[in-house]
Parts: structure tokens; C-alpha cells; sequence
């Protein structure tokens, strides 16, 4: 997010516009919690990860009380528009506001890449790299033990991180929520691997399946494999990593975009990519649908011998 602030201000500056950040997300802008931008404080954001305005989740904000001191607050600060960085949720905050009248452009930022209408969000790129170096480092451990590691990743409600970072780590299985486990599937797989001069396995799981890893760790055991089964949690180290070159990139030309686009007149739409190229969207278009799982990686990761599950009848 520390790049997208950095490019809104810059861009913003230099359009002549004056810029203020809004600390601590929705709450702080109910509690008036303003800070003047300029080129000197965002200076090296780019390098940052995080939000060095600070957020929150803020429940006052989800009722129509809380939406309309927003709009209080924000006449009081003089502000003609908004550019809210964030996922599902801050984004449906932000057509709540649009919807009250005033000029809001999102940003999609949210590392699991669930937001419809975009291929990829801001600090996707990032987390997915910290978690293929960190489950590199985990196979040490497998391989010199034996054993057969869990590895749960974030993702609430969606099985991108877990089913992106299995094909790019060379990982054995992905548990996400998009499909249903099959626990003796799995078995079989670290039998044979194991039966096979592949002593060692790793399992990568999203968060958001039932019963997260923990359980699934149990169920493996249960299951009489021939080796250890550990868990290891990667947790918020995975929305901590440095900014990569795709995610600096990305976040700065949507924070560009998203200036350019309400000097221009455009309101109540999102900054996305598709196909390389930026577009607008509109909130109706992209919020309370679900994006799926692009399906050249769920054909390549069956393609290269990952277990995914059995698919889940709609
Ligand atoms: O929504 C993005 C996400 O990274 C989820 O994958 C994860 O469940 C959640 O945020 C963690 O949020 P918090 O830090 O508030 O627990």
C-alpha cells in the first residue's frame, strides 16, 4: 500500500491537487484523523510495505451512522474525492460513500486476490514471494527429516496464495477452499512419493479450508503415513515482505491511474488490471461477485501431477 500512497500524492501534487492522508482507515476518518501528504514524507515509500497511514477494521463504519458522519467529516476537511486502498470490505465502504454522492475511486489491496474484475492486487506478487522463499527454507527440514510438512498460508475465503505457491515451490498438494479434501487422496500421494525415493512432501493449505491446517495436519496422521507430519503457520510475515518490483509497479500506476481518473471526472469505480493493461471498474460491476480461480493454474497444476481435491458441485 506504501507505494500506491506515494504514487497518489506525487501524482497528485503535480496535478496541482492538495493531498491529505487519512490515518487509521475508516476509523480514522470518523475520528478526523488527517495528515497533510507532500513529497518529503512519502520519500522512500516505495521501498515499504504496509500502510505507514496505519489502518484498522472499523464495525461504526459498516451502519448508515457511521457513513454519514464520514461524509460530515470529509465536507468539514473541504475533500472533493477519495481513494480508498483495500479489499472487499473497504471497497464496499467506499461505494456506500459513493452511493451518498461523493467522488470515491478504489484501489484493489488485498494479498489474497479474491476482488473480481482485477487479475491481480496490490501486495499479491509480494506475499506470494515471501512465501516461496520461506517454504524453500522449510524444505531443508523436510528432506534432511523425512518428513512431510503442512503449511497453511493465508487466504480467508480464497485458495489463490496456497494454489500459486504449491505450483511455484514444487509442493505435492493444495488445500483450498475452492475444492473439497480428500484426505485418502493425500495419503496415497505421500505413500507413493515416500515408496518412491520422495521421502519428504509438502502440503501447502489455505486458511479459509474448514478447520484450517491444524486440523488437516491431524487428519493426515490419522491417515497412517509412513513419516512425521509437522505444521508449520506462516501468518502475517506473509503481508510484511519488501515491496517486489511487479507489486512497486502495480501499485504506482493504480495510484496514478486512480488521481487521473477523479480529476477527470470518474467516481464510484475501481483501478484494475486485466490483461496487463489498467481499466476502470465499476464497483456495481466487480463487488458481491466472486472471482474463481483462473483456470490455466488449476489445468497446470493438475498437469504437473498436484493433488487439488475433488471439485466442489455448484
Ligand atoms: O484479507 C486478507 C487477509 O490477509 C486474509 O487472508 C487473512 O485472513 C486476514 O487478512 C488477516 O487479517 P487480520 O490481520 O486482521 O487477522
Amino acid at each position: 500500500m506504501n507505494p500506491a500512497i506515494r504514487s497518489i500524492t506525487r501524482a497528485g501534487i503535480n496535478q496541482g491537487l492538495e493531498v491529505l492522508g487519512i490515518r487509521n482507515g475508516y476509523q480514522g476518518l470518523l475520528d478526523d484523523e488527517f495528515l497533510p501528504l507532500d513529497n518529503h514524507i512519502v520519500s522512500g515509500r516505495v521501498r515499504d510495505a504496509g500502510t505507514f497511514l496505519q489502518t484498522s477494521r472499523c464495525p461504526e463504519f459498516r451502519e448508515e451512522s457511521g457513513q454519514l458522519k464520514a461524509l460530515e467529516v470529509l465536507k468539514k476537511n473541504r475533500i472533493d474525492g477519495l481513494i480508498v486502498i483495500g479489499g472487499d470490505g473497504s471497497l464496499t465502504g467506499a461505494r456506500a460513500l459513493h452511493r451518498r454522492g461523493l467522488s470515491v475511486i478504489g484501489l484493489p489491496g488485498t494479498i489474497d486476490n479474491d476482488l473480481f474484475g482485477t487479475d491481480m492486487g496490490i501486495g499479491v506478487d509480494t506475499a506470494l514471494n515471501t512465501i516461496i522463499s520461506l517454504v524453500d527454507m522449510i524444505r531443508a527440514t523436510a528432506a534432511s527429516h523425512r518428513r512431510c510438512f503442512v503449511v497453511e498460508v493465508m487466504g480467508r475465503g480464497s485458495g489463490y496464495l496456497a494454489l500459486m505457491a504449491t505450483i511455484s515451490t514444487g509442493s505435492q498438494v493444495a488445500v483450498i477452499p475452492e475444492f473439497r479434501m480428500n484426505i485418502a487422496k493425500i495419503a496415497q500421494v505421500l505413500h507413493n512419493r515416500f515408496n518412491n525415493r520422495h521421502n519428504n512432501s509438502v502440503i501447502l493449505v489455505a486458511e479459509g479450508v474448514c478447520g484450517g491446517a491444524e486440523f488437516m495436519q491431524r487428519l493426515i496422521e490419522i491417515g497412517k503415513v509412513e513419516q512425521e507430519v509437522r505444521l508449520t503457520v506462516l501468518g502475517h510475515v506473509q503481508r510484511g515482505g519488501t515491496p517486489t518490483h511487479y507489486d512497486r509497479l502495480l501499485a504506482s500506476r493504480m495510484g496514478e491511474m486512480a488521481v487521473l481518473a477523479l480529476l477527470s471526472g470518474e467516481r464510484g469505480s475501481m483501478v484494475a488490471t486485466v490483461n496487463g493493461r489498467m481499466q476502470l471498474r465499476d464497483f456495481d460491476d466487480i463487488l458481491d461477485r466472486r472471482k474463481g480461480l483462473p483456470g490455466d493454474a488449476i489445468r497446470l497444476a493438475r498437469n504437473i501431477g498436484i493433488e487439488l481435491g475433488d471439485v466442489v458441485e455448484s
